[in-house]
């Protein structure tokens, strides 16, 4: 998609479609109120095109809610679109903004304007970097291997910014959020493709090609490396399979960078199918496993944004790729692995899998020189028991490491939630042949248990854990985004690693 951000009056703006944002300012709590509602532009000719109309009270402007209006009066703009915003927010931006690009596909509309608000509640950055964010996540669909060649894509999205001071800012925020938006975009192509399509090989020379338009280090390894280190725990999950493992790494190092200070270490689980291996899963909605490296894009996403941003913190990250298959060479119920740590683990089931790659993935990242560490992973499906279709769980062994995080939510509008790690969960995981297991004795809080398993690997080193099973993959689409790979954790994980800089 084409992008551009110029200042103009909006009136001589000879649009397809020009978007522009409202909210309600009624009183909730009144429910027999008429809609009040607040058009967050102060430009008098959009104003007054809208005016009679919402006079009306038709409209709500309820989140998400639009009203269209052609050849609105005094405007230039062929249509004009108001797009409901539930309270004047960031996040709430962001979806608006989605919200018309997604009004567009369908009616094949090729050109959308959006109308930065000069509304008091935003800052002008940020509002800039939510409709980018908005328009470009808006503008995805997991479509690609259709022969049709209709495109219904949306080629060019404008952000109009008023003749105040604020415009320079907003076409900053406007910048960033293109490279966050095509950095998750970048992710979210990845987690759709089918298994046959991404291999690890596959995923291995999609992260060097990123890393080398992006200005980043990047090293891809197979089978010989993982000998060498002795990752007996990743290697146990790629063994059954004919396609050989990749172990991607990749750098991102701040000019003027002098050793001594953070390095943060950033690793993926990259399971590019999970048949479950020997212990099997069942047939019904097994296609659903060529999503589990999406903690791998997630990474992948996010080294993106860091080499697109430039914080001023070192960064690696470590993707642990294999696929996992039954076979006759594949990995048995009870077989002991010993990880790279040199701890020893009794796999009882070869279904969970992710866990044993990440331990291996975890240590290399601190022998690596990370001394903050973050993974995402497709997990367990008990996060989407405890959690839903809404949060994703997250685990942290150091307070201090998480509530960076937390903030960093706070700009990246994704959703999170804390669940124990606790020591009293250990027990869960004790093996009577090894050092430990990699399934709980129970079904019993199986996300905390996986959590548990990470725990041992990490060690001291401060940690934080994204169980993202429930929540990388949208089976129902919203009004602002396409239903598929949702690109999930990439800004949040860009947002921690900001938290670092400087
Ligand atoms: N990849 C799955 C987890 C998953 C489930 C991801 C649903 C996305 C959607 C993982 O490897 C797995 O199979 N976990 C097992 C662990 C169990 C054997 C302890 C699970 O969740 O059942
Ligand atoms: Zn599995
Ligand atoms: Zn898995």
């Amino acid at each position: 998609m084409n992008t551009d951000c110029i200042q103009k009056a909006p009136a001589s703006i000879a649009a397809e479609l020009l978007v522009v944002f409202a909210v309600n300012k009624a009183d909730k709590k009144d429910s027999v109120a008429a809609p009040v509602i607040e058009l967050l532009h102060g430009d008098g000719a959009v104003k007054s095109a809208v005016a009679a109309i919402t006079r009306a009270g038709e409209f709500a402007a309820a989140s998400c809610e639009t009203l269209l209006i052609h050849n609105p009066a005094g405007l230039a703009a062929k249509r004009l679109l108001v797009v409901g915003l539930a309270k004047a927010t960031a996040n709430e931006l962001r979806k608006a903004a989605g919200v018309g690009i997604r009004f567009a596909k369908p009616r094949k509309i090729r050109e959308v304007v959006l109308l930065l608000p000069d509304a008091p509640e935003f800052d002008s950055k940020m509002a800039g970097r939510a409709i980018a964010e908005g328009a470009l996540l808006g503008n995805f669909d997991s479509d690609s291997y259709k022969s049709d060649p209709v495109d219904r894509s949306v080629a060019a999205a404008t952000l109009i910014t008023g003749s105040d001071g604020a415009s320079d800012a907003a076409k900053a925020g406007w910048l960033e959020g293109i490279a966050v938006a095509e950095a998750q975009n970048f992710a979210r192509t990845l987690v759709n493709e089918p298994g046959n399509k991404l291999t690890p090989t596959i995923l291995g020379e999609r992260a060097a090609a990123m890393a080398k338009s992006a200005g980043l280090q990047c090293e891809v390894y197979s089978s010989e490396k993982l000998h060498a280190l002795k990752m007996g725990a990743f290697w146990s999950v790629t063994q059954g399979s004919v396609e050989p493992p990749a172990l991607i790494v990749l750098t991102y190092q701040p000019e003027n960078w002098k050793p001594g200070g953070p390095v943060l270490g950033l690793v993926g689980k990259g399971i590019t199918f999970d048949s479950g291996g020997l212990s099997l899963k069942p047939a019904d909605s097994m296609e659903k496993m060529k999503y589990d490296m999406a903690g791998a894009a997630a990474m992948l996403g996010a080294m993106q944004a860091v080499a697109a941003l430039k914080p001023d913190v070192k960064v690696i990250s470590v993707i642990c790729s294999a696929e996992n298959m039954p076979s006759g060479t594949a990995q048995k119920p009870g077989d002991v692995q010993i990880a790279m740590s040199g701890k020893t683990i009794e796999v009882l089931n070869t279904d969970a899998e992710g866990r044993l790659v990440l331990a291996d993935g975890l240590t290399y990242a601190k022998q690596l020189g990370a001394t903050h560490l973050v993974d995402a992973a497709t997990l367990t499906g008990a996060v989407g028991i405890a959690l839903g279709t809404v949060n994703g769980g997250a685990f942290a062994n150091d307070d201090e490491t998480y509530s960076k995080f937390v903030k960093g939510l706070e700009i990246s509008g994704e959703k999170f939630w804390r669940l124990p790690l606790e020591d009293d969960y250990k027990d869960q995981i004790k093996s009577s042949i090894a050092d430990i297991m990699n399934v709980g004795k129970t079904r019993y809080g199986g996300a905390i248990n996986g959590a548990m398993f990470l725990k041992e690997f990490a060690e001291e080193t401060p940690w934080i854990h994204l169980d993202i099973a429930a929540v990388a993959w949208s089976d129902e689409q919203k009004a602002w985004l396409a239903s598929g790979p949702t690109g999930v954790a990439v800004r949040s994980i860009l947002e921690w690693v900001r938290s670092y800089s400087g």
